[in-house]
Protein backbone atom coordinates (compact mmCIF):
# COMPACT_ATOMS: atom_id res chain seq x y z
CA UNK A 1 0.00 0.00 0.00
CA UNK A 2 1.06 3.26 -0.86
CA UNK A 3 1.67 6.44 1.26
CA UNK A 4 1.08 9.84 0.64
CA UNK A 5 3.15 12.23 2.11
CA UNK A 6 3.51 15.68 2.20
CA UNK A 7 6.78 17.69 0.07
CA UNK A 8 8.75 21.19 0.56
CA UNK A 9 11.70 21.14 -1.72
CA UNK A 10 12.66 24.51 0.06
CA UNK A 11 15.33 26.98 -0.65
CA UNK A 12 19.05 27.28 -2.48
CA UNK A 13 19.95 23.67 -2.62
CA UNK A 14 16.85 22.16 -1.48
CA UNK A 15 14.93 21.45 -4.58
CA UNK A 16 18.74 20.23 -6.00
CA UNK A 17 18.62 17.72 -3.14
CA UNK A 18 15.58 16.76 -3.04
CA UNK A 19 14.97 15.99 -6.53
CA UNK A 20 18.19 13.78 -6.14
CA UNK A 21 16.89 11.67 -3.30
CA UNK A 22 12.77 11.10 -5.20
CA UNK A 23 15.28 10.00 -7.86
CA UNK A 24 16.52 7.76 -5.86
CA UNK A 25 13.25 6.94 -4.52
CA UNK A 26 11.92 6.29 -7.95
CA UNK A 27 14.43 3.74 -9.21
CA UNK A 28 14.36 1.84 -5.93
CA UNK A 29 10.12 1.58 -6.17
CA UNK A 30 9.44 3.25 -3.16
CA UNK A 31 5.89 2.75 -2.10
CA UNK A 32 5.32 6.72 -1.56
CA UNK A 33 3.03 9.27 -3.28
CA UNK A 34 3.61 12.81 -3.01
CA UNK A 35 2.10 16.49 -2.72
CA UNK A 36 4.09 19.28 -2.80
CA UNK A 37 3.37 22.26 -0.51
CA UNK A 38 4.67 25.45 -0.95
CA UNK A 39 6.54 26.50 1.98
CA UNK A 40 9.95 29.11 2.56
CA UNK A 41 11.45 32.32 1.31
CA UNK A 42 9.11 32.76 -1.71
CA UNK A 43 6.40 32.62 0.84
CA UNK A 44 6.80 35.16 3.48
CA UNK A 45 8.27 37.42 0.59
CA UNK A 46 4.95 36.73 -0.86
CA UNK A 47 3.28 37.90 2.72
CA UNK A 48 2.73 34.67 4.62
CA UNK A 49 4.60 35.56 7.91
CA UNK A 50 4.69 32.05 8.78
CA UNK A 51 6.10 31.38 5.37
CA UNK A 52 3.54 28.80 4.32
CA UNK A 53 0.27 29.12 2.51
CA UNK A 54 -2.43 27.78 3.96
CA UNK A 55 -3.53 24.57 1.62
CA UNK A 56 0.27 23.68 2.97
CA UNK A 57 -0.83 23.95 6.09
CA UNK A 58 -3.49 21.91 5.59
CA UNK A 59 -2.22 19.22 3.52
CA UNK A 60 0.80 18.39 5.76
CA UNK A 61 -1.96 18.08 9.00
CA UNK A 62 -4.08 15.74 6.34
CA UNK A 63 -1.24 14.20 5.60
CA UNK A 64 0.80 13.75 9.04
CA UNK A 65 4.44 13.17 7.35
CA UNK A 66 6.49 16.52 5.87
CA UNK A 67 10.07 15.35 3.86
CA UNK A 68 11.21 19.16 3.64
CA UNK A 69 14.22 20.74 1.80
CA UNK A 70 16.34 22.98 3.93
CA UNK A 71 14.29 27.16 4.23
CA UNK A 72 15.26 30.30 4.71
CA UNK A 73 14.08 32.67 7.36
CA UNK A 74 14.67 35.78 5.79
CA UNK A 75 16.73 38.15 8.26
CA UNK A 76 15.76 41.02 9.96
CA UNK A 77 11.94 41.46 9.12
CA UNK A 78 11.05 40.14 12.66
CA UNK A 79 9.28 36.82 11.19
CA UNK A 80 10.55 33.71 13.09
CA UNK A 81 12.12 30.86 12.10
CA UNK A 82 10.46 28.49 9.31
CA UNK A 83 11.55 25.63 10.68
CA UNK A 84 11.46 25.92 14.50
CA UNK A 85 8.02 27.04 14.17
CA UNK A 86 6.84 23.50 11.95
CA UNK A 87 9.05 22.03 14.97
CA UNK A 88 7.01 23.59 17.73
CA UNK A 89 3.47 24.09 15.87
CA UNK A 90 2.82 20.23 15.60
CA UNK A 91 4.46 19.12 18.22
CA UNK A 92 7.32 17.46 16.60
CA UNK A 93 8.45 16.46 20.32
CA UNK A 94 11.23 14.49 20.03
CA UNK A 95 14.40 14.93 17.36
CA UNK A 96 16.22 11.85 16.80
CA UNK A 97 19.43 12.18 15.00
CA UNK A 98 21.12 8.90 14.07
CA UNK A 99 25.27 9.41 13.23
CA UNK A 100 27.36 6.62 12.22
CA UNK A 101 30.51 5.75 10.68
CA UNK A 102 30.79 6.17 6.64
CA UNK A 103 33.15 4.31 4.83
CA UNK A 104 34.37 7.17 2.43
CA UNK A 105 34.16 9.65 4.79
CA UNK A 106 37.39 10.01 6.27
CA UNK A 107 37.35 11.54 10.07
CA UNK A 108 39.56 11.23 12.90
CA UNK A 109 37.83 8.20 13.61
CA UNK A 110 37.67 6.46 10.90
CA UNK A 111 41.25 6.78 10.47
CA UNK A 112 41.50 5.10 14.00
CA UNK A 113 39.21 2.23 13.46
CA UNK A 114 36.88 3.44 15.86
CA UNK A 115 33.51 3.12 14.43
CA UNK A 116 30.47 5.30 15.64
CA UNK A 117 27.30 4.47 15.81
CA UNK A 118 24.53 6.70 17.98
CA UNK A 119 21.54 8.03 18.21
CA UNK A 120 21.07 11.39 19.77
CA UNK A 121 17.36 12.28 20.76
CA UNK A 122 16.61 15.67 21.77
CA UNK A 123 13.49 17.13 23.32
CA UNK A 124 12.34 19.85 20.53
CA UNK A 125 9.82 21.92 22.52
CA UNK A 126 10.90 23.16 25.16
CA UNK A 127 13.58 24.71 27.32
CA UNK A 128 14.65 27.80 26.34
CA UNK A 129 13.36 27.58 22.97
CA UNK A 130 9.81 28.92 24.35
CA UNK A 131 12.08 32.15 23.45
CA UNK A 132 10.67 33.96 27.02
CA UNK A 133 12.73 36.45 27.37
CA UNK A 134 13.15 39.91 29.23
CA UNK A 135 15.15 42.86 29.86
CA UNK A 136 14.25 43.34 33.73
CA UNK A 137 16.82 46.71 33.88
CA UNK A 138 18.74 48.27 31.22
CA UNK A 139 21.81 45.90 31.97
CA UNK A 140 20.27 42.50 32.69
CA UNK A 141 18.33 40.07 30.49
CA UNK A 142 16.75 36.77 31.73
CA UNK A 143 15.28 33.87 30.12
CA UNK A 144 12.51 31.25 30.79
CA UNK A 145 13.53 27.71 30.58
CA UNK A 146 10.60 25.76 30.83
CA UNK A 147 11.00 22.33 31.57
CA UNK A 148 7.86 19.90 32.12
CA UNK A 149 6.99 16.51 33.47
CA UNK A 150 4.78 15.66 30.94
CA UNK A 151 6.90 16.90 27.98
CA UNK A 152 10.30 15.34 29.53
CA UNK A 153 8.02 11.82 29.62
CA UNK A 154 7.00 12.50 26.17
CA UNK A 155 10.35 12.48 24.69
CA UNK A 156 11.85 9.88 26.94
CA UNK A 157 9.28 7.54 26.62
CA UNK A 158 10.09 7.97 22.65
CA UNK A 159 13.57 7.41 23.70
CA UNK A 160 12.91 4.16 25.46
CA UNK A 161 11.27 2.86 22.64
CA UNK A 162 13.10 3.83 20.10
CA UNK A 163 16.17 2.40 21.81
CA UNK A 164 14.28 -1.39 22.07
CA UNK A 165 13.02 -1.07 18.54
CA UNK A 166 16.71 -0.74 17.26
CA UNK A 167 18.06 -3.36 19.59
CA UNK A 168 19.60 -1.12 21.63
CA UNK A 169 20.99 -1.99 25.11
CA UNK A 170 21.59 1.31 26.79
CA UNK A 171 19.95 4.39 26.77
CA UNK A 172 22.08 7.39 28.89
CA UNK A 173 20.21 10.68 29.84
CA UNK A 174 22.65 13.72 29.35
CA UNK A 175 21.88 16.89 31.99
CA UNK A 176 23.50 19.75 34.27
CA UNK A 177 20.61 18.45 37.06
CA UNK A 178 23.77 19.19 39.77
CA UNK A 179 23.46 22.99 38.87
CA UNK A 180 19.77 23.58 37.27
CA UNK A 181 18.45 21.45 40.39
CA UNK A 182 14.69 21.94 39.20
CA UNK A 183 14.89 22.42 35.33
CA UNK A 184 17.31 19.19 34.76
CA UNK A 185 16.67 17.97 38.11
CA UNK A 186 13.03 17.27 36.49
CA UNK A 187 14.02 15.82 33.46
CA UNK A 188 16.12 13.51 35.76
CA UNK A 189 13.47 12.29 37.76
CA UNK A 190 11.20 11.46 34.74
CA UNK A 191 14.19 9.93 33.25
CA UNK A 192 14.66 7.38 36.54
CA UNK A 193 11.07 6.69 36.74
CA UNK A 194 10.07 6.10 33.48
CA UNK A 195 13.20 3.72 33.18
CA UNK A 196 11.63 1.40 35.48
CA UNK A 197 9.18 0.12 33.21
CA UNK A 198 12.02 -0.89 30.82
CA UNK A 199 14.22 -3.05 33.24
CA UNK A 200 15.67 -4.55 29.88
CA UNK A 201 17.53 -1.42 28.76
CA UNK A 202 20.88 -0.33 31.24
CA UNK A 203 19.73 3.34 31.90
CA UNK A 204 22.20 5.46 33.26
CA UNK A 205 22.57 9.11 33.29
CA UNK A 206 25.76 11.30 32.72
CA UNK A 207 26.53 15.33 33.22
CA UNK A 208 26.85 16.94 29.90
CA UNK A 209 30.14 18.54 30.04
CA UNK A 210 31.92 15.48 30.91
CA UNK A 211 29.71 13.72 28.35
CA UNK A 212 30.88 16.37 25.49
CA UNK A 213 34.39 14.81 26.81
CA UNK A 214 33.65 11.29 26.68
CA UNK A 215 32.25 11.44 22.91
CA UNK A 216 34.99 13.17 21.63
CA UNK A 217 36.95 10.71 23.72
CA UNK A 218 35.66 7.80 23.52
CA UNK A 219 32.48 7.97 21.15
CA UNK A 220 32.05 4.00 20.83
CA UNK A 221 30.89 3.81 23.89
CA UNK A 222 27.76 4.78 23.49
CA UNK A 223 24.80 3.85 21.48
CA UNK A 224 21.71 6.60 22.58
CA UNK A 225 21.46 10.14 24.54
CA UNK A 226 18.29 11.49 25.33
CA UNK A 227 18.99 15.20 26.46
CA UNK A 228 16.81 18.92 27.11
CA UNK A 229 16.38 20.71 23.85
CA UNK A 230 19.23 23.52 24.20
CA UNK A 231 22.22 20.85 25.55
CA UNK A 232 20.79 18.63 22.81
CA UNK A 233 21.24 20.96 20.02
CA UNK A 234 24.87 21.56 20.74
CA UNK A 235 25.68 17.81 21.44
CA UNK A 236 24.09 16.70 18.28
CA UNK A 237 26.14 18.77 16.37
CA UNK A 238 29.39 17.70 18.43
CA UNK A 239 28.20 14.37 17.17
CA UNK A 240 27.76 15.67 13.52
CA UNK A 241 31.39 16.36 13.51
CA UNK A 242 32.35 12.82 15.05
CA UNK A 243 30.83 11.27 11.55
CA UNK A 244 32.26 13.74 8.73
CA UNK A 245 30.04 17.39 9.45
CA UNK A 246 26.40 18.36 8.96
CA UNK A 247 26.42 17.37 5.24
CA UNK A 248 25.76 13.73 6.43
CA UNK A 249 23.61 14.49 9.58
CA UNK A 250 19.79 13.23 9.20
CA UNK A 251 17.01 14.79 11.55
CA UNK A 252 13.43 13.36 12.02
CA UNK A 253 11.41 15.33 14.15
CA UNK A 254 9.04 12.62 15.63
CA UNK A 255 5.39 13.81 16.97
CA UNK A 256 2.24 11.75 17.98
CA UNK A 257 0.22 13.66 15.12
CA UNK A 258 2.93 15.06 12.52
CA UNK A 259 6.09 14.30 11.94
CA UNK A 260 9.30 16.06 10.03
CA UNK A 261 12.17 14.49 8.46
CA UNK A 262 14.87 17.12 6.63
CA UNK A 263 18.73 17.59 6.59
CA UNK A 264 20.15 18.99 9.55
CA UNK A 265 22.15 21.79 7.20
CA UNK A 266 21.16 25.02 5.33
CA UNK A 267 20.78 26.39 2.22
CA UNK A 268 24.40 26.75 1.20
CA UNK A 269 23.02 30.32 -0.22
CA UNK A 270 26.95 29.82 -1.61
CA UNK A 271 26.67 26.94 -3.96
CA UNK A 272 22.96 26.79 -4.75
CA UNK A 273 22.03 26.37 -8.13
CA UNK A 274 25.25 25.31 -9.02
CA UNK A 275 24.87 21.47 -9.32
CA UNK A 276 27.58 20.44 -6.73
CA UNK A 277 25.31 20.32 -3.58
CA UNK A 278 25.82 16.69 -1.39
CA UNK A 279 22.13 15.08 -1.53
CA UNK A 280 23.53 12.40 1.18
CA UNK A 281 22.37 13.85 4.87
CA UNK A 282 18.76 14.59 2.82
CA UNK A 283 18.89 10.90 2.08
CA UNK A 284 19.82 9.97 4.90
CA UNK A 285 16.86 11.59 6.53
CA UNK A 286 14.87 9.90 3.79
CA UNK A 287 15.66 6.55 5.17
CA UNK A 288 14.83 6.72 8.55
CA UNK A 289 11.33 8.23 7.42
CA UNK A 290 10.89 5.18 4.93
CA UNK A 291 11.75 2.98 8.12
CA UNK A 292 9.51 5.01 10.51
CA UNK A 293 6.82 4.77 7.79
CA UNK A 294 7.26 0.90 8.17
CA UNK A 295 9.23 0.81 4.87
CA UNK A 296 12.31 -0.77 6.27
CA UNK A 297 13.52 -2.85 3.09
CA UNK A 298 13.32 -0.21 1.35
CA UNK A 299 15.21 2.03 3.71
CA UNK A 300 18.10 -0.53 3.90
CA UNK A 301 18.38 -0.93 0.02
CA UNK A 302 18.87 2.38 -0.54
CA UNK A 303 21.00 2.54 2.58
CA UNK A 304 23.61 0.15 1.64
CA UNK A 305 23.71 1.33 -1.56
CA UNK A 306 24.41 4.86 -0.66
CA UNK A 307 27.23 2.99 2.08
CA UNK A 308 28.48 1.19 -0.98
CA UNK A 309 28.80 3.99 -3.14
CA UNK A 310 30.59 6.04 -0.80
CA UNK A 311 33.19 3.28 0.32
CA UNK A 312 33.81 3.36 -3.48
CA UNK A 313 34.97 6.96 -3.05
CA UNK A 314 32.57 7.96 -5.03
CA UNK A 315 31.77 12.16 -3.66
CA UNK A 316 30.58 15.47 -3.94
CA UNK A 317 32.91 18.48 -3.98
CA UNK A 318 32.60 19.00 -0.16
CA UNK A 319 34.12 15.86 1.41
CA UNK A 320 36.12 12.76 0.28
CA UNK A 321 39.11 12.48 -1.47
CA UNK A 322 40.01 15.39 -3.46
CA UNK A 323 42.62 13.72 -6.20
CA UNK A 324 39.78 11.66 -7.43
CA UNK A 325 36.96 13.95 -9.42
CA UNK A 326 34.18 14.59 -7.74
CA UNK A 327 30.35 14.31 -8.88
CA UNK A 328 27.59 16.79 -8.98
CA UNK A 329 24.37 16.29 -7.27
CA UNK A 330 22.60 14.43 -9.82
CA UNK A 331 25.41 12.41 -11.49
CA UNK A 332 25.75 11.38 -7.45
CA UNK A 333 22.18 10.37 -6.88
CA UNK A 334 22.87 8.49 -10.56
CA UNK A 335 25.93 6.11 -8.78
CA UNK A 336 23.97 5.36 -6.06
CA UNK A 337 21.00 4.23 -8.22
CA UNK A 338 23.63 1.92 -9.89
CA UNK A 339 24.39 0.69 -7.00
CA UNK A 340 21.46 -0.58 -5.73
CA UNK A 341 21.32 -4.35 -4.66
CA UNK A 342 25.03 -3.96 -3.76
CA UNK A 343 26.14 -4.07 -0.15
CA UNK A 344 29.07 -2.48 1.79
CA UNK A 345 32.19 -4.28 2.78
CA UNK A 346 30.91 -4.55 6.64
CA UNK A 347 27.90 -6.70 5.44
CA UNK A 348 25.62 -3.28 5.48
CA UNK A 349 22.28 -3.29 7.17
CA UNK A 350 19.45 -5.50 7.26
CA UNK A 351 15.56 -3.93 7.48
CA UNK A 352 14.26 -4.32 10.54
CA UNK A 353 10.31 -5.76 11.47
CA UNK A 354 8.00 -2.90 10.48
CA UNK A 355 5.99 -1.05 13.20
CA UNK A 356 2.85 0.58 12.97
CA UNK A 357 3.01 4.57 12.75
CA UNK A 358 0.96 6.43 15.02
CA UNK A 359 0.39 9.15 12.35
CA UNK A 360 -2.87 10.32 12.02
CA UNK A 361 -4.82 7.34 13.35
CA UNK A 362 -7.26 9.71 14.84
CA UNK A 363 -7.12 13.15 13.20
CA UNK A 364 -7.79 15.25 16.40
CA UNK A 365 -9.99 18.19 16.78
CA UNK A 366 -9.33 20.38 20.19
CA UNK A 367 -5.73 20.95 20.63
CA UNK A 368 -4.21 18.32 23.42
CA UNK A 369 -3.38 19.62 27.08
CA UNK A 370 -0.55 17.63 28.56
CA UNK A 371 -1.22 16.63 32.10
CA UNK A 372 0.26 14.15 34.59
CA UNK A 373 -2.67 14.02 36.49
CA UNK A 374 -0.73 13.86 39.57
CA UNK A 375 -2.22 15.20 42.88
CA UNK A 376 0.27 16.39 45.39
CA UNK A 377 0.01 18.89 48.19
CA UNK A 378 1.03 22.64 48.09
CA UNK A 379 1.91 25.33 50.24
CA UNK A 380 2.79 28.64 49.54
CA UNK A 381 6.24 29.60 51.15
CA UNK A 382 6.56 33.20 50.34
CA UNK A 383 8.24 35.76 47.17
CA UNK A 384 11.07 36.84 45.49
CA UNK A 385 10.55 40.18 44.21
CA UNK A 386 12.92 40.97 41.73
CA UNK A 387 13.65 44.36 42.20
CA UNK A 388 15.91 47.22 40.37
CA UNK A 389 18.53 48.71 42.66
CA UNK A 390 22.26 50.16 42.45
CA UNK A 391 22.11 50.89 46.42
CA UNK A 392 24.09 48.64 48.36
CA UNK A 393 22.58 44.87 50.39
CA UNK A 394 22.67 46.87 53.87
CA UNK A 395 20.48 49.33 52.49
CA UNK A 396 17.88 47.75 50.29
CA UNK A 397 17.53 45.53 52.84
CA UNK A 398 16.39 48.27 55.26
CA UNK A 399 14.00 49.27 51.92
CA UNK A 400 12.73 45.73 52.46
CA UNK A 401 11.93 45.40 56.14
CA UNK A 402 10.07 48.73 56.02
CA UNK A 403 7.61 47.17 53.25
CA UNK A 404 6.91 44.42 56.15
CA UNK A 405 5.30 47.08 58.60
CA UNK A 406 2.01 46.25 56.80
CA UNK A 407 2.68 42.15 56.15
CA UNK A 408 3.63 41.24 59.18
CA UNK A 409 3.17 37.18 58.36
CA UNK A 410 6.47 37.79 56.30
CA UNK A 411 10.48 37.46 57.39
CA UNK A 412 12.63 38.96 55.09
CA UNK A 413 15.27 35.81 54.56
CA UNK A 414 17.78 36.67 51.91
CA UNK A 415 18.93 38.93 49.24
CA UNK A 416 20.84 37.65 46.24
CA UNK A 417 22.21 39.52 43.24
CA UNK A 418 22.89 36.96 40.07
CA UNK A 419 21.54 34.60 42.27
CA UNK A 420 24.58 34.79 44.68
CA UNK A 421 23.48 35.88 48.62
CA UNK A 422 24.69 39.72 49.94
CA UNK A 423 22.81 40.15 52.58
CA UNK A 424 21.81 39.04 55.36
CA UNK A 425 25.83 37.59 55.11
CA UNK A 426 27.96 37.58 51.86
CA UNK A 427 31.61 38.75 50.50
CA UNK A 428 32.34 42.38 50.12
CA UNK A 429 34.02 41.00 47.01
CA UNK A 430 31.10 39.96 45.30
CA UNK A 431 29.98 42.63 42.39
CA UNK A 432 26.70 44.01 42.13
CA UNK A 433 24.63 44.50 38.95
CA UNK A 434 21.42 46.90 39.56
CA UNK A 435 18.86 44.03 39.91
CA UNK A 436 18.62 41.86 43.41
CA UNK A 437 16.33 39.31 44.28
CA UNK A 438 14.23 40.03 47.97
CA UNK A 439 13.16 36.79 49.45
CA UNK A 440 10.08 36.56 52.29
CA UNK A 441 9.04 33.96 53.34
CA UNK A 442 6.14 33.36 55.42
CA UNK A 443 6.93 32.77 59.55
CA UNK A 444 6.84 29.61 60.89
CA UNK A 445 2.71 28.29 61.55
CA UNK A 446 1.66 31.00 59.77
CA UNK A 447 -0.71 30.10 56.08
CA UNK A 448 -0.28 33.17 54.17
CA UNK A 449 -2.25 34.06 50.47
CA UNK A 450 -1.28 35.38 47.12
CA UNK A 451 -2.88 38.05 47.66
CA UNK A 452 -1.07 39.09 50.73
CA UNK A 453 2.26 38.33 49.32
CA UNK A 454 1.38 40.62 46.07
CA UNK A 455 0.89 43.30 49.10
CA UNK A 456 4.74 42.63 49.65
CA UNK A 457 5.76 43.47 46.26
CA UNK A 458 3.24 46.54 45.79
CA UNK A 459 4.36 47.97 49.23
CA UNK A 460 7.92 47.66 47.76
CA UNK A 461 7.38 49.42 44.67
CA UNK A 462 6.79 52.35 46.86
CA UNK A 463 10.77 52.54 47.50
CA UNK A 464 12.11 50.76 44.77
CA UNK A 465 11.38 49.67 40.97
CA UNK A 466 10.05 46.07 41.35
CA UNK A 467 11.04 43.99 37.90
CA UNK A 468 8.83 40.71 38.68
CA UNK A 469 7.77 38.74 41.16
CA UNK A 470 7.91 34.55 41.51
CA UNK A 471 5.73 33.05 44.27
CA UNK A 472 7.70 30.00 46.49
CA UNK A 473 6.01 26.79 46.46
CA UNK A 474 6.70 23.02 47.90
CA UNK A 475 5.00 20.45 46.19
CA UNK A 476 4.09 17.19 48.31
CA UNK A 477 7.05 18.45 51.07
CA UNK A 478 9.43 18.69 48.40
CA UNK A 479 10.91 22.47 48.36
CA UNK A 480 9.41 24.03 44.49
CA UNK A 481 12.82 26.60 44.40
CA UNK A 482 16.52 26.98 44.62
CA UNK A 483 18.16 28.86 47.50
CA UNK A 484 20.83 31.46 46.82
CA UNK A 485 24.46 30.26 46.47
CA UNK A 486 26.00 31.09 49.92
CA UNK A 487 22.44 30.84 51.06
P1 LIG B 1 24.51 26.05 5.58
O1 LIG B 1 24.37 24.70 6.21
O2 LIG B 1 23.51 26.38 4.54
O3 LIG B 1 25.97 26.21 4.94
C1 LIG B 1 27.17 26.10 5.68
C2 LIG B 1 28.30 25.62 4.74
O4 LIG B 1 28.09 24.23 4.45
C3 LIG B 1 28.31 26.34 3.41
O5 LIG B 1 29.63 26.50 2.99
C4 LIG B 1 27.61 25.38 2.47
O6 LIG B 1 28.01 25.48 1.12
C5 LIG B 1 27.97 24.03 3.06
N1 LIG B 1 26.91 23.02 2.83
C6 LIG B 1 25.74 22.90 3.51
N2 LIG B 1 25.02 21.91 3.03
C7 LIG B 1 25.73 21.36 2.03
C8 LIG B 1 25.48 20.27 1.13
N3 LIG B 1 24.37 19.53 1.18
N4 LIG B 1 26.43 20.02 0.20
C9 LIG B 1 27.57 20.73 0.13
N5 LIG B 1 27.85 21.75 0.96
C10 LIG B 1 26.95 22.07 1.89
O7 LIG B 1 24.45 27.10 6.78
P2 LIG B 1 24.26 28.68 6.77
O8 LIG B 1 25.07 29.28 5.66
O9 LIG B 1 24.51 29.10 8.14
O10 LIG B 1 22.73 28.94 6.49
C11 LIG B 1 22.20 29.30 5.20
C12 LIG B 1 20.67 29.42 5.31
O11 LIG B 1 20.08 28.16 5.66
C13 LIG B 1 20.17 30.41 6.34
O12 LIG B 1 19.13 31.16 5.76
C14 LIG B 1 19.64 29.54 7.46
O13 LIG B 1 18.59 30.16 8.17
C15 LIG B 1 19.14 28.34 6.71
N6 LIG B 1 19.12 27.11 7.52
C16 LIG B 1 18.04 26.28 7.38
C17 LIG B 1 17.99 25.08 8.07
C18 LIG B 1 16.81 24.18 7.88
O14 LIG B 1 16.03 24.39 6.97
N7 LIG B 1 16.63 23.15 8.70
C19 LIG B 1 19.05 24.67 9.00
C20 LIG B 1 20.18 25.59 9.03
C21 LIG B 1 20.19 26.77 8.32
Amino acid sequence: MKTTIAVANGDGIGPEIMQAVLKIFKANNVPLEYEFVEMGKSYFDAGHSTGMTDQAKETIEKLGILFKGPMETPKGKGVKSINVTARKVWNTYANQRDFRTLNGVETVFSKAGIPINLTIIRENIEDTYGGIEHLLTYDVAVGRRIITRPGSEQVIRYAFEMVRRKGYKKLVCGHKANIMKLTDGLFLEVFKEVAKEYPDIEASDIIVDDLCMKLVSRPQMFEAIVLTNLQGDIVSDLCAGLVGGLGFAPSANIGDNISIFEAVHGTAPDIAGRGIANPTALLLSGISMLRFLGYSSNAAAIENSLLYTLEQGVHTGDFGDKSTPSLGTTDFADAVIANLGKVPADGGVFAEADFQVKQNASPIKNKLTLSTGAKVEEEMIGVDVFVESKVQPNELAEVAKKSLRFNENFNLVMISNRGTQVWPTGSIYTELVNEYRIRFEKKPGTTIKQKEILHIAADLSEDVKVCSVEFLMNFGGKIGYTLAQGQ
